[in-house]
């Protein structure tokens, strides 16, 4: 899917929940008024933001963010929300630690460009906030990651990275499926970023997607600060939406952990070639040499004996996927082709059987619950879950059911596939973040259909 549908099923999702009788949506035993600021109200800021403001149980009390073109459609949200105006914090790139002043704020979301995650996070638990929701990734070196761990166990914080695929419905039902042993012992999984971001990395200044080849201080939204990630790196540089899943289903820092990783990059041809062929050969940017290969390939291993294939995939025409691949001893799950294939249980040996009836029968109990709740929200639906498993732990004052160890580990494979190409494909370590809890600690993700 589009991201400019993507944008376009989020406005559908604002209008939509705005018609749903939302008084008594989230009421509930733990039903209390919490109070969260938003740091970036950009496009993905503003997603969060729509869906706050149809909550019952959340007050916006401030919101930051550099770019006045954001922050008026932000506050044209609210105005329309009919919610009262919260404080705005503007005018400087620190304008959010004058924020995290405000008074009995119980929640932070950050949804600022990454170089921003680490400092904002651990400014916000600095600041005595117990639950931080960060947008996917957390941090930009190694070093990042574990500085992110010491705060969240240093201030006994929660944060959660906001990793919205975790909850695609496929993707939960998949996981259903996978608990119950319809897979049998999972063996190898896949999964990455395939998604043609050629129109998102450039655009002309004035909309977010295309109709120029502008970036930087010239291009808008995440043309400002995205594509600089590919003219200076080279690895896996978006991994969280493939990999969470799959940690998912087997566990990972849950008595299972990732042990080394591999990456190769292709060579670099898609982005250049956009430009040439949008804006011609004379364009200033024709002139870049991007370091972020095509297509990054990285191998992981896990403690468990199961083997990983993340793809990073944004420069070239295709149409988006994840590529997700399930595979166990006694099954295949693969998104691409729709198909599952179980042994024994599907009609025809060797033959690829439409997922859809299965996807239909194991349909996670959170989807049969708040189905309703989450229609039309962004991307299909999940981004109403990862908010909401956000905001009903922090009302409960529980941990999140995904955390800092998860956020980190996932998240950390950008630098060390970074490290892995720049060191010619070599194996290198992964940094355990539990200090060895990942044998004790248990799954906790989706096991009922609360949040
Ligand atoms: N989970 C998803 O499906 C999904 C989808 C889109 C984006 N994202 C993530 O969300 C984050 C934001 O992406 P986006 O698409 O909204 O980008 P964006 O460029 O549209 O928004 C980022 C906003 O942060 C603001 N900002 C930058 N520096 C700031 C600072 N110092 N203080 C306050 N505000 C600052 C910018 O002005 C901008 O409005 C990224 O991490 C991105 O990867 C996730």
């Amino acid at each position: 899917m589009k991201r400019k549908e993507f944008l376009r099923k989020s406005s559908m999702a604002a209008a939509s929940l705005a018609v749903l009788p939302s008084a008594n949506l989230f009421a509930g035993s733990n039903d209390r008024l919490l109070r969260v600021v938003i740091m970036g109200v950009g496009l993905r800021g503003q997603d969060h933001l729509e869906l706050l403001l149809m909550r019952t149980d959340v007050e916006v009390i401030g919101i930051c963010d550099i770019d006045d073109r954001m922050l008026a459609s932000a506050k044209a949200a609210i105005t329309k929300s009919g919610k009262k105006m919260p404080q705005v914090f503007t005018g400087d790139k620190y304008a959010w630690k004058k924020m995290l002043e405000l008074k009995g704020i119980d929640a932070v979301i950050i949804a600022t460009p990454w170089e921003w995650h680490k400092e904002m996070i651990i400014g916000s638990l600095e600041a005595g906030i117990k639950y931080v929701g960060s947008e996917v990734v957390i941090g930009i070196t190694l070093q990042d990651h574990w500085d992110v761990v010491k705060a969240a166990e240093k201030y006994k914080a929660q944060v959660m990275m906001l990793e919205n695929v975790c909850y695609r419905r496929d993707v939960m039902a998949i996981l259903n499926m996978v608990r119950q042993g319809l897979f049998g012992e999972l063996i190898h999984l896949q999964g990455g970023y395939q998604h043609d971001l050629r129109e998102v990395k450039f655009n002309d200044g004035i909309k977010p997607y295309g109709g120029g080849c502008e970036m930087g201080e010239k291009g808008w939204s995440e043309a400002r600060w995205r594509t600089e990630h590919s003219v200076h790196r080279n690895g896996d540089i978006y991994p969280t939406h493939g990999i969470g899943p799959i940690a998912n289903y087997i566990n990972i820092n849950r008595g299972n952990r990732f042990t080394n990783l591999c990456s190769f990059s292709s060579k670099a041809r898609g982005l250049h070639n956009h430009i040439v062929n949008t804006c011609g050969p004379d364009h200033p940017n024709a002139k870049i040499n991007f370091k972020l290969g095509d297509v990054v390939t990285t191998s992981i291993g896990c403690a468990n004996g199961e083997t990983i294939l993340l793809q990073h995939d944004t420069n070239l025409p295709r149409p988006y996927s994840l590529g997700f691949r399930v595979q166990g001893t006694e099954g295949i799950w693969m998104d691409v082709n729709k198909g599952i294939y179980i042994e024994g249980k599907t009609a025809k040996p060797h033959v690829w059987e439409d997922a859809k009836s299965w996807l239909d029968k194991y349909d996670h109990p959170l989807w049969a619950r708040w189905s309703k709740e989450a229609a039309g929200s962004g991307h299909g639906g999940m981004d109403f879950y990862v908010v909401h498993a956000f905001i009903e732990s922090a009302k409960r004052n529980l941990p999140t059911p995904l955390d800092v160890y998860d956020a980190a580990a996932w998240s950390a494979i950008t630098p060390l596939s970074e490290q892995s190409i720049a060191m010619g494909n070599e194996t290198v370590e992964f940094p355990d973040f539990t200090g060895g809890q990942w044998m004790y600690r248990k799954p906790v993700f989706a096991f009922n259909d609360a949040y």
